[in-house]
C-alpha cells in the first residue's frame, strides 16, 4: 500500500507522463486506415508510430496525448500540419508529395497514436 502511494507523488510530481497505448491498428476505421499508409509511405523511414525510441527524428508516438511536441511546440493540428508541410530542421518538407486530402488522413492516424 505505501508503495503505492509512493509511485502515485512520484507520478504526480512528474507530469503523469505515461499515456494510453495507440489504438491497435486492427480497430482503425477506414479513413485512419487510409492515414496509416500514407504514414508507412512518407514517414515511418524516420519516425517510430508504436515505439517509444529515436529514429531519425522524435517517435511519435502518443504525440497528440501530450501537450507538447519535442520541439515544445503545442501538439495541435495546426502545427503537425506545418512541420510536415514545411519541414524542421533535419526533417524535409513534405508539402509537395502529400495532397489535403492524404494530410487529413494522415492527422487521422497520428490522433490513433
Ligand atoms: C528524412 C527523415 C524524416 C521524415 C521522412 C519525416 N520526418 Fe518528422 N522529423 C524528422 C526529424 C529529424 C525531426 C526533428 C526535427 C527537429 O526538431 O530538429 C522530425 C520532427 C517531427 C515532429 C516533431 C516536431 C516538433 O515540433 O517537435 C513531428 C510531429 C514529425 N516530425 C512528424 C512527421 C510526419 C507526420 C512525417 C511524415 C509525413 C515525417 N515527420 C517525416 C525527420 C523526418
Amino acid at each position: 500500500m505505501k508503495k503505492f502511494f509512493v509511485l502515485l507523488v512520484a507520478c504526480v510530481l512528474a507530469g503523469c507522463k505515461s499515456v494510453p497505448p495507440p489504438t491497435p491498428l486492427a480497430d482503425l476505421n477506414a479513413q485512419q486506415m487510409r492515414g496509416h499508409a500514407v504514414y508507412q509511405t512518407h514517414c515511418a523511414s524516420c519516425h517510430y508510430d508504436r515505439k517509444d525510441a529515436t529514429l531519425h527524428g522524435p517517435a511519435l508516438i502518443g504525440m497528440y496525448k501530450k501537450p507538447y511536441l519535442p520541439s515544445g511546440a503545442p501538439a495541435n493540428d495546426e502545427r503537425v500540419t506545418a512541420t510536415i508541410v514545411h519541414g524542421r530542421n533535419l526533417m524535409p518538407a513534405q508539402g509537395d508529395r502529400l495532397d489535403p486530402q492524404d494530410l487529413d488522413d494522415l492527422l487521422a492516424y497520428l490522433h490513433t497514436l
